[in-house]
């Protein structure tokens, strides 16, 4: 049985218990073992929580609530998120990473992914509890993939709770100059991605009946366009009405799903590459050294906007101090675009 089927089954037998599956090598003194399914269910049926037992190649851990959980299983977060576990997509570089660490640090256990095999095992070295942190490689537009990093959540964490889809690109052309497949790229990537990995998360959620919170991570120009950027403007357009269309599909099983639009956010982040600010630079008429300054005084605060800000944004949506928003979008931009 596949940790996803394990949890089925458990989630059939015992509603009320939160589980998590850990490797059976991780193994307790006081685990039970029932020798098959028939014997598992019947420990189940009766079992008083919390309890850890050991089936086939899992141990599972089974708890009332998640604070107990995550505590059995390691050491507890602290904070708004403490015993929540979320998913990040592109969460090996710039705001993707920000906002995984943002979660983290908000107590939550994070399975950061993307196609970053490496920028992965950099950022997770970093986080000081193992526990509550692990990573998988996962291309957001390929439906196997995305179903085995879910997969991989599930058997490490037990359950998901939250989703912040961040892998993005952003191919700079002007109209007359666009490339065909790059234009399908970034559609791939920013929408068929976004809508795989919010798909599988709403099979979980839905499964586990106790709710959740999505985020995605579109952009200012989702809500006003900016020039030379086409696919950008239109997929990250299309993000938030995805979004829209899904808070109000999801609201009854108590799945919440807000979107984050940043203004332009520097620090850390690959899209901002030295060709990028090149072209930027071309767009506005001035050096590329000019660009951050130049863009900063086109804000209300002519202040530069960094990865935690955004953070900040997702870990108060994903928290319960935003329980009574959905299908909402956050502008955090220093005050630069005025529509919603
Ligand atoms: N930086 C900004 O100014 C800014 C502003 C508004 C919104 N955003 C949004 O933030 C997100 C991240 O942007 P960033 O600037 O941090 O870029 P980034 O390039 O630094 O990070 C993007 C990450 O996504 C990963 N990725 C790309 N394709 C993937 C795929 N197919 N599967 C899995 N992962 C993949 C990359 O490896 C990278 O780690 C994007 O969605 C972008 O639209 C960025």
């Amino acid at each position: 049985m596949n940790p996803r089927e394990l949890l089925t089954l458990i989630q059939s037998i015992r509603p009320d218990a939160l589980a998590r599956v850990l490797d059976a090598s991780d193994a307790g003194d006081n685990d039970q073992q029932p020798e098959s399914e028939a014997a598992l269910s019947a420990l189940l049926r009766d079992a008083s929580l919390p309890l850890s037992l050991r089936f086939g190649e899992h141990r599972v851990l089974l708890a009332a609530g998640p604070q107990d959980l995550v505590k059995g299983a390691g050491t507890a977060g602290a904070g708004p998120l403490a015993g929540q576990v979320a998913v990040v997509s592109g969460a090996a570089s710039g705001l993707g990473m920000g906002i995984a660490k943002g979660l983290y640090q908000a107590g939550a256990a994070v399975l950061f992914t993307d196609i970053d095999a490496d920028g992965l095992v950099k950022v997770c070295a970093e986080m000081d509890d193992p526990a509550r942190v692990h990573h998988a490689v996962v291309n957001v537009t390929d439906e196997n993939s995305v179903a085995a990093g879910f997969d991989a959540a599930l058997a490490r964490f037990g359950r998901v709770d939250i989703l912040a889809c961040c892998a993005g690109v952003a191919p700079p052309y002007n109209l007359v100059d666009f490339p065909l497949d790059k234009f399908r790229f970034a559609c791939e990537v920013n929408l068929t991605g976004y809508f795989l990995m919010g798909r599988e998360a709403a099979r979980i959620m839905c499964a586990q009946g106790h709710g959740g919170s999505m985020v995605m991570l579109s952009s200012k120009s989702g809500l006003e366009p900016s020039k030379a950027n086409t696919a950008y403007n239109a997929t990250k357009s299309g993000e938030l009405h995805m979004a829209r269309g899904w808070a109000l599909e999801l609201g009854g099983e108590g799945i919440r799903v807000n979107c984050i639009a940043p203004g332009n956010v520097f620090e850390g982040s690959k899209i901002w590459n030295p060709e990028y600010m090149k072209k930027a630079a071309e767009k506005k008429g001035i050096q590329p050294d000019e660009v951050i300054p130049y863009y900063n005084s086109l804000t209300a605060l002519n202040a530069e906007i960094k990865p935690d800000d955004i953070a900040n944004a997702a870990v108060f949506l994903c928290s319960d101090a935003a329980r009574r928003m959905t299908g909402q979008v956050l502008v955090v931009d220093s005050g630069q675009v005025w529509t919603r």
